[in-house]
């Protein structure tokens, strides 16, 4: 349980956000000039929502750090925490006025310092748009690595190029500590919406919805634990994981994760998915029966699933994380054309082993150019 807490550094105080702190941010947030890599300078109504949100949000997940100097806010340190991989996404912003005195490093330098202990990180990543060269150079300050640049990325910003940094725990020289204070409430939210999941049909095969009597057919492939070995799901695997896997599969709001049961021959024999990342970006994920593997069942699959994702839902992009070493996996990506973007080093935990993953992706206009 991680409460909102202060962090002091030579020139700062980071401390959690407040609802007074609303016109300090928008002073700066509403400069257009600052506001270069985002979609619009802040209004009022963003800038009280980014506000308010950052008084409420729970910091087991998430911290929201005000940066405020001689009594004034003038930036923010966030890290988004995925307890499940110990990974942790690191956001900044700093006032133009505040440029250029190296206030930002030395507070993402107490923020990554905190947030490795606190959390327990393994890896610590950031990104920006490859053209904001003061990004960059923060990120390199603080020791990141540049792992790769995503192609034609977060386009609802009108951003193409984005920079992937990272900092793995074992490369953090610490500078030393600080002290945690009061706890706020969190807020929960998922959709459960059920929206209509369209069926696609493929020469060998049909994506259709899963059912609650797939229960034995996912059990009976999800059992073997070669088909297992880069998954990381429980192990051994139950029928139990198997039912909790197709409630979950059923809940979803296809906006969000669109996720097909892979038939062939009337059995259910795999999955295979499309995550929303961001307005126009998505990733794939998929796996087929060990049965079934080698006859290039699983490129017909993903190809159905990304020109629906090109064709259908308007997506500039769709990428894949496979773990370094799962070169069927890859060779599938790379048949549907698929690019290396670079490897996030210790991205992930499976089977409790920390692993590299390569990033692929597919743009829109490499799709069957
Ligand atoms: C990865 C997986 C989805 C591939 O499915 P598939 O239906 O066998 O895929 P395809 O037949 O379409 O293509 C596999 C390709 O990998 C190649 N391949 C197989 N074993 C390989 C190996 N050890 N090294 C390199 N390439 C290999 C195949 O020859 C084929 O390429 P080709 O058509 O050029 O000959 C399947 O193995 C699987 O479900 N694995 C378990 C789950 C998983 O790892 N999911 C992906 C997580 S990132």
């Amino acid at each position: 349980m991680t409460k909102p807490t202060e962090l002091r550094t030579e020139r700062l105080l980071l401390r959690p956000f407040r609802l007074s702190d609303i016109d300090d941010v928008l002073r700066y947030a509403s400069d257009p000039q600052w506001a270069a890599f985002y979609p619009r300078p802040y209004d009022r109504g963003v800038t009280e929502h980014m506000v308010a949100r950052s008084v409420v949000i729970s910091w087991d997940r998430e911290a929201v750090f005000a940066m405020e100097s001689d009594g004034r806010v003038v930036g923010l340190v966030s890290l988004e925490v995925d307890a499940e991989s110990k990974t942790a996404e690191l956001g900044y912003d700093l006032a133009r006025d505040s440029w250029g005195q190296g206030l930002a490093t030395e507070a993402a330098t107490a923020v990554v310092d905190w947030g490795f202990r606190e959390y327990g990180l393994a890896r610590i990543f950031a990104e920006a748009d490859a053209r904001n060269g003061r990004s960059l150079r923060l990120m390199e300050r603080l020791g990141m690595t540049r792992e790769g640049v995503q192609r034609r990325d977060q386009i609802e910003r009108g951003e193409r190029e984005i920079a992937r940094y990272a900092l793995l725990r074992s490369e953090w020289n610490s500078p030393g500590g600080t002290l945690p204070s009061t706890a706020l409430p969190s807020g929960e939210y998922e959709t459960t919406d059920r929206n209509q999941l369209p069926e696609l049909t493929t020469a060998r095969l049909v994506l259709r919805r899963f059912r609650p009597g797939d229960i034995e057919d996912v059990f009976a492939f999800a059992a073997d634990p070669e088909w297992n070995r880069y998954l990381g799901l429980p192990e051994p695997y139950s029928r139990r994981d198997a039912e909790e896997f197709i409630a979950k599969a059923m809940l979803y709001d296809p906006e969000a994760v669109s996720m097909w049961a892979i038939v062939h021959e009337e059995r259910c024999s795999g999955s295979i998915y499309l995550r929303r990342e961001s307005p126009g970006s998505a990733t794939l994920g998929y796996s087929i029966a060990r049965s079934l593997w080698g006859r290039g069942l699983m490129t017909e699959a993903a190809s159905a699933v990304v020109a629906h994702g090109f064709e259908d839902r308007g997506l500039a992009r769709i990428y894949a994380f496979v773990p370094v070493g799962n070169d069927p996996s890859a060779r599938v990506l790379e048949k549907l054309g698929m690019r290396r973007e670079g490897i996030l080093r210790s991205n992930r935990v499976v089977h409790g082993k920390r692993i590299d993953d390569v990033l692929y992706s597919i743009l829109r206009e490499d799709w069957r150019a």
